[in-house]
């Protein structure tokens, strides 16, 4: 099978280049990516000299070089993970996010028309759900998009299934719940705070911490996408969750206890706006192709801050550009006015 990957040089993508090149050894894989700040060579140096790997720098925004990419021929399959990610970013400046997780969304399903590929898979998220106060949303519940970021997902969603009622074209979505291991950029939660306490830094925590998310372990959301890529059914929906929910104080201590550090890293934080404070799927419809998550969230934490302890070389480089000065202007002055549990608790 030959795959175009887009977005593969970011966090979960790169996860699936390495995965599929070592579970399937027909896979043939181009990854095409624009390596913006998100996107990292680094995360694919394994796979630089495997014959069936290849990368092309390319942005899934501009239709001309799509068709380029796609014009080497014989692609069997398009897995589009190319997305402006991080909901924080998204609200400070949302005009890329518009601009690739819906226009780019727009131009590759043009592109499979063109080429007539036959399968294509949209990478989406739990978050187009927005806040799940009670139960667990299945594939039908209604989209209710909290930010800027979730909404230009759920609009790249909302092609991806208008594609498929007007012109037949053979897409399936996934919607996976938040994704955490190896190789994930340290703007997100568990990265910046694992990270952050291998330097003795403090682990911000928004508002109360009681948010709740359901934490999936990368290397599951892989094999879930592996399974719909194989055995999912074209214009269908796939949720794909990790079965354990945990709030996000529940998070930061764990990761505290990993590394033996002590509780009053944790400083709380002036919350995000528009925060989601439950997200949860409802997983069966995936579950009864034959997949289910396997790593409990104690076991991932401890290979992934063991795998952040271990690999200091990838992320110290990161933290030391531009990320600086995006931590200063994000946390520098929350900060500043930051509270410890117990003196919150003392309040
Ligand atoms: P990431 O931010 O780590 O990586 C995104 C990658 O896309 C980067 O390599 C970046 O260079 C590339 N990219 C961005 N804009 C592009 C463009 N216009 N053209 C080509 N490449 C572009 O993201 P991630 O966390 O790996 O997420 C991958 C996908 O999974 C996204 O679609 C995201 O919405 C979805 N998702 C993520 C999570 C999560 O917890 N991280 C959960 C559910 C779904
Ligand atoms: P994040 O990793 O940004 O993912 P998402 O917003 O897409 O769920 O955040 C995960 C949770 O952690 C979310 O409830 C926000 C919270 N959070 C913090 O408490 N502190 C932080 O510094 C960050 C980045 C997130």
């Amino acid at each position: 099978m030959k795959l175009l990957v887009t977005g593969g040089a970011g966090f979960i993508g790169s996860n699936f280049v390495r995965f599929m090149l070592r579970e399937d050894p027909d896979a043939q894989i181009v990854n095409f990516d624009k390596l913006t700040y998100a996107g990292n060579l680094d995360n694919l140096r394994e796979c630089e000299t495997n014959p069936r790997y290849a990368f092309v720098r390319g942005d899934i925004a501009n239709a001309g070089q799509v068709r380029e990419v796609l014009s080497s021929g014989g692609f069997d399959a398009i897995v589009n993970f190319a997305a402006e990610t991080h909901v924080d970013r998204s609200i400070g400046s949302p005009s890329d996010f518009l601009n690739t997780d819906i226009f780019g969304t727009f131009c590759l399903l043009e592109a499979v028309r063109e080429f007539a590929i036959s399968r294509y898979i949209q990478i989406s998220t739990d978050e187009v759900y927005g806040t799940v106060p009670v139960g667990s949303s299945t594939e039908t519940a209604p989209l209710n998009p909290s930010n800027p970021y979730s909404a230009s997902k759920a609009g790249g969603d909302l092609l991806v299934l208008s594609y498929f009622r007007t012109y037949r074209t053979p897409v399936l979505i996934t919607r996976a719940s938040n994704n955490y291991g190896p190789n994930q950029y340290p703007e997100k939660f568990i990265p910046l705070a694992t990270t952050n306490v291998l330097d003795n830094q403090p682990i911000p925590l928004y508002g109360d911490g009681m948010q709740i998310r359901d934490w999936l372990f990368v290397e599951d959301h892989c094999r879930g996408i592996q399974t719909v890529l194989l055995q999912g059914k074209e214009g269908e929906i796939y949720n794909i969750g990790g079965d354990q929910e945990r709030p996000n104080r529940e998070i930061a201590e764990l990761i505290l206890s990993i590394l033996d550090k002590p509780k009053e890293l944790i400083r709380r934080v002036a919350d995000r706006p528009g925060h989601d404070t439950r997200y949860s799927l409802d997983c069966s419809k995936l579950k009864k192709l034959g997949w289910h998550p396997t790593v409990a969230v104690e076991e991932g934490m401890r290979q992934t801050v063991t795998w952040y302890r271990d690999n200091r070389w990838w992320w110290e480089k990161i933290k030391s550009g531009e990320f600086k000065k995006y931590y200063q202007e994000h946390y520098g002055h929350r900060l500043e006015e930051s509270t410890t549990l117990d003196e919150e608790d003392a309040r």
